[in-house]
């Protein structure tokens, strides 16, 4: 019996109970106890302490041997880097423009499929598509955000709707792809947006049985003149200059939220500034709260409790959205109440969850932007150069995409080691983004024009790949335990399990299990495709299953040619839920991706003079999908292998048109024939310069 004590209330009561009670939540709260016995897993992260961890190990370092397929199911082309969850007797995954699907857990065999026709809502918001990251079930219910910025409630039985509300303005450049969080009878959720147009960041908090709105939490101040809505947000405007209201500020809550039920607290990871650069956004003065922060909220009230924030005038694109795991440690003799968490700027911080007090933060990767954090001020203590001071370039480590991403890690209560995908690459920044563009107050936003970022492959190190890695970090002792190389600069999302394994899969198709103790790759299956979504793990009937989703998403096209060697295509790459047991004997499909070849082009003239021009436009409109360099990464087709950028017509009639707005590409309504032409001129020089390299012959 413990006593808790709820807001004026103390209760005597088991830990279960008191959530409820605290929380006015639902027994549903029970299925996210980090306690649970691991059958299901019903929300990102598996339970409110969001560790990435299962605690079954019917599946363990002996028996991993024996793992294999126990059945898969063939996906559409499409978004496929989500996490699913399991509830009972059912596995609920969202693949595409957030397209829910429902499928028997034992066999895979389809129960309904919802498609809430992003396509048709999105509009001009369709051209930021990162694709939907996952999905939560509470009491019947399974919830998903849009990219229109829909919430939407389904039937977790038929996959009829219930609800739908609005989060965000539709006219915005804001979009929705993490996954809504539950508890005590709410959803929560944020959005994206704060990287191409003005977005002020907020949370909010609905009813998860009507829909209706409970409470919302701006991020950033608005302007001022109009009053502020809280003492948290006139707190944070102090922290602002110049006229950052009309820019947005950014601080958007796209990914990271956990919970604890027993303070009935929320705890929101917030992104970057909009724009990215300080000085653009904030004359270059303040620490600009609350951009990059950890920031614990009252889960009934959603009032302010504490903020740790990791980069005081953030201008690198470092957010702090990266996932935290909620754990007990011991340090300094005593158990402490921590939250885990490696953003990207480079630092693994374990904070005191109940204050926000620092207990330490050592870095993961190679990191340049400062030589430490300060534990006594619980500042970093920054390297000027870094901030590209006007008129100067820096090249900083790590790079924006972050010594880690939204890939999440894993922590385990057995070995308290939390396993990261690391990033390592350098960004080269400067007052200037990319391509060229110079950063102006009055330029048409969106677009990734907001970026102080101008080089994708910083002449440093390894310039054109970066690499990656699987870590292994001692959380209570600060350093690493092991690592593993992992191929290409960007690793999958990561799962540990109490079978003292660690799953993850990377770019090249591998599927990895890894002692978890230390880090001994034990067990690989070959996906054919890239495997970018984090696993999860459950069981029915008694009988432990491992399920992850195969194919290319979210970031990958920010690679580019490193990812021509893995040879990728968009549309024959094996898209999959790949579900595996042990002693599964489920045939293994095959068919590798077909191979990419240049389309023959005899007509092309080369034109310096639209070059500049379609680079331009290419790399702020059309990059973050078809990669860089033209070089499709396998998150949409290679342009330089498709005829259709040889006829101004066809190619009008999809990028003007929007005949493939179904399909996920955007309609561009804002594009003169001119810039068409040179568009068209950019893509077909690549092309060129492919089968000048000996390509398609
Ligand atoms: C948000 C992601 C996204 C963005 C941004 C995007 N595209 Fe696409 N594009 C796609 C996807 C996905 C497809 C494949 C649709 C399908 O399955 O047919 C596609 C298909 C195409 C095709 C047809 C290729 C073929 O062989 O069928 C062309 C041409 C094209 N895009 C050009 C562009 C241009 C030019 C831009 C920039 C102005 C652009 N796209 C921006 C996602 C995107």
């Amino acid at each position: 019996m413990a006593w808790i004590r709820c807001g004026m209330k103390v209760l005597a009561a088991g830990a279960l109970a008191a959530i409820a009670a605290c929380s006015g939540g639902s027994n549903s709260d029970q299925r996210f106890a980090d306690s649970s016995n691991g059958a299901d897993w019903p929300g990102y992260g598996r339970t409110f302490g969001e560790q990435h961890f299962s605690p079954l190990d019917e599946i363990n370092a002996g028996t991993v041997g024996r793992l294999s397929l126990a059945w898969s199911l063939d996906l559409p082309a499409g978004n496929t880097v989500s996490q699913p969850i399991k509830v009972d007797t059912t596995l609920y995954f969202v693949t595409g423009q957030a397209i829910v699907h429902a499928v028997d857990a034992a066999t895979g065999k389809p129960l309904w499929e919802h498609d809430p026709k992003v396509g048709e809502a999105a509009g001009f918001k369709m051209r930021y598509a990162w694709g939907t990251r996952g999905l939560v079930w509470y009491d019947g219910r399974i919830y998903v955000g849009t990219m229109d910025g829909r919430l939407i409630a389904l039937d977790a039985a038929t996959g009829k709707e219930v609800w739908a509300v609005q989060t965000i303005s539709k006219g915005s450049r804001n979009y929705i792809t993490g996954a809504p969080r539950v508890f005590g009878g709410k959803v929560l959720i944020g959005f994206g947006g704060a990287d191409v147009g003005p977005a002020r960041g907020y949370v909010t908090a609905y009813d998860a049985t009507s829909g209706k709105q409970l409470w919302q939490w701006f991020t950033v101040p608005g302007d001022p003149a109009k009053g502020f809505e809280n003492k948290a947000m006139a707190m944070a405007a102090k922290t602002w200059a110049g006229e950052w209201w009309k820019l947005g500020g950014g601080g958007t809550v796209w990914n990271a939220m956990s919970y604890d039920p027993e303070t009935d607290t929320v705890f929101l990871g917030t992104g970057n500034g909009s724009p990215w650069n300080h000085k653009a956004r904030s004359d270059g003065k303040g620490d600009n709260l609350f951009l990059a922060s950890i920031v614990a909220l009252d889960g009934r009230t959603g009032s302010y409790k504490w903020h740790y924030q990791v980069n005081p005038g953030e201008t690198w694109d470092y957010t702090a959205t990266n996932d935290m795991a909620l754990a007990t440690l011991k340090t300094g003799g005593k158990p402490r109440k921590v939250l885990i968490t490696a953003p990207k700027n480079g630092f693994l911080y374990v904070l005191d969850r109940t204050n926000g007090k620092l207990i330490s933060a050592e870095p993961f990767a190679k990191i340049t932007w400062a030589s430490r954090i300060d534990l006594a001020t619980g500042r970093p203590v920054e390297s000027p150069e870094a901030r590209y001071p006007a008129g100067s370039t820096a090249v900083v480590w790590p790079s924006d995409r972050g010594a880690h991403n939204w890939s999440p890690m894993a922590y385990s209560p057995q070995s308290r080691l939390a396993y990261i995908p690391v990033n390592e690459k350098a960004g080269s920044w400067a007052d200037y983004g990319l391509a060229g563009a110079a950063w102006r107050k009055d330029m048409p936003v969106g677009d990734l024009q907001t970026a102080a970022m101008f080089d994708l492959y910083p002449k440093t190190g390894d310039p054109l790949d970066g690499t990656s890695k699987l870590l292994a970090f001692d959380v209570v002792n600060g350093r690493i335990a092991w690592s593993q190389p992992t191929p290409g600069p960007l690793g999958g999302g990561v799962m540990a399990s109490g079978g003292n394994l660690v799953f993850q899969g990377r770019l090249d198709g591998r599927f990895n299990a890894y002692q978890a103790d230390n880090g001994h790759l034990l067990w690989s299956f070959d996906a054919h495709a890239p495997v970018q979504a984090p696993p999860i793990s459950y069981s029915v009937g008694g009988r432990q299953y491992v399920t992850v989703l195969s194919g290319a998403g979210t970031g990958v096209a920010f690679i580019g040619p490193p990812m021509a060697r893995l040879a990728m295509d968009y549309r024959t790459q094996p898209r999959r839920v790949l579900t595996f047991a042990l002693d599964g004997n489920a045939p293994l499909p095959g068919a590798k991706p077909a191979a990419l070849a240049p389309f023959a082009d005899p007509g092309f003239k080369a034109d310096a003079t639209q070059l500049p021009r379609g680079y331009f436009l290419f790399a702020t409109r059309c990059l973050m999908c078809h990669g860089v360099d033209a070089v499709g990464a396998g998150a949409a087709p290679d342009l330089r292998a498709s005829p259709v950028p040889l006829e101004q017509a066809a190619f009008a009639q999809v990028v003007e048109g929007g005949g493939l707005v179904a399909a996920g590409m955007p309609r561009f309504t804002d594009i003169s024939d001119a810039d068409l032409a040179a568009i068209r001129q950019y893509i077909r020089s690549r092309a060129a310069a492919w089968r000048a390299q000996g390509a398609g012959k």
